[in-house]
């Protein structure tokens, strides 16, 4: 049934040669029609599809075409899980489990492995078989109310490429292992936010959308960056953080003093390792 790579030789997913794009994100399959997510997803499809061939993998039938797919990740020793999602008419036939076990491989090497799971109970069940912790996470959600916020305590400046040495000792020390390649990704999309002083060091990714990724060496400065993304936040926009774990209260006291709603929201997977924290996870590149 899993009979394609996402990358193959041609170095292309499935549509591109039409120039159309197979989009199999879970949005897609519910058909949010958001172009704009819809093409950051496409973009991050193809860097995580491009930097780890073994580890994406479309299931195909013969005759009804591409039924799924997953999108799993190697770094420094690090697995992930970035996407598995099977369309609604091929669902609760095997398929979901197929293509997890095809990503297991790709990570079978790496000491640690995470997902960042939704709220979805065969997802939770596939995830839990395959020998992950599941810790149940947060989300913030609403339009910021600025005058909540506590000022900022220190400065907070605009990251560059030039900050990936910092990006890469925070995450080393926060979750294990760097982001590496994904940077380069996650700078096309998002505007960066970085803390580098004597206190310590962090850094955020965050687009109007939201809060995708943060990690700093101690919980004033991940409060500090925090609200600065937040601060940032076109206004009346909703906005959205996710996968908050118990250990990111600081996060949620941010977000309280935001005007943001705290509701449950899915889990974080763990395999080998304790949640990261501060952390605030991308789902995309965990
Ligand atoms: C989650 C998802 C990928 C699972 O794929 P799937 O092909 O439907 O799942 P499978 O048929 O392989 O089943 C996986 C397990 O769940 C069980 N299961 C499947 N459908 C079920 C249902 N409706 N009720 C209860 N259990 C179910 C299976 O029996 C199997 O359990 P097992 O390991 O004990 O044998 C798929 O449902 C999906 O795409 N959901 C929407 C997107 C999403 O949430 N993706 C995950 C986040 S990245």
């Amino acid at each position: 049934m899993i009979s394609s790579a996402a990358l193959g030789p041609s170095r292309t997913l499935p549509g591109d040669a039409s120039g159309e794009d197979a989009d199999l994100s879970p949005g897609a399959a519910g058909g949010d029609g958001d172009t704009g997510h819809a093409a950051r997803d496409r973009s991050h499809h193809r860097h995580l599809a491009r930097t780890d061939p073994g580890g994406c993998w479309i299931a195909q039938d013969e005759e009804a075409g591409p039924l799924g797919a997953v999108l799993s990740t190697r770094r420094e020793g690090t697995w992930g899980l970035s996407l598995l999602a099977v369309l609604p008419g091929a669902q609760g036939k095997g398929v979901g489990k197929a293509l997890m076990a095809r990503a297991l491989v790709h990570g079978k090497a790496c000491l640690r492995g995470v997902i960042v799971g939704p709220p979805n109970p065969v997802a939770a069940r596939t995830y839990r078989r395959a020998g992950f912790t599941l810790h149940p996470a947060m989300v913030l959600s609403g339009s910021v109310d600025p005058s909540g916020l506590a000022p900022l305590d220190g400065a907070v400046h605009p990251g560059t490429p030039r900050s990936r040495d910092m990006m890469d000792s925070v995450d080393r020390r926060t979750r294990g292992g760097a982001h590496g390649p994904d940077h380069d990704e996650l700078l096309r999309h998002h505007r960066l936010l970085v803390v580098d002083d004597l206190a310590g060091s962090g850094y955020c990714y965050a687009h109007d959308d939201g809060v995708e990724l943060l990690a700093a060496t101690s919980r004033r400065l991940a409060t500090r960056l925090l609200t600065a993304a937040l601060l940032t936040m076109p206004q009346g926009r909703p906005v959205r953080v996710a996968g908050l774990t118990a250990e990111q209260e600081w996060a949620v006291d941010v977000g309280i003093a935001a005007g943001l709603a705290v509701a449950g929201g899915g889990y974080v997977c763990l395999r080998g390792m304790r949640p990261p924290a501060p952390y605030v996870p991308s789902p995309w590149f965990l």
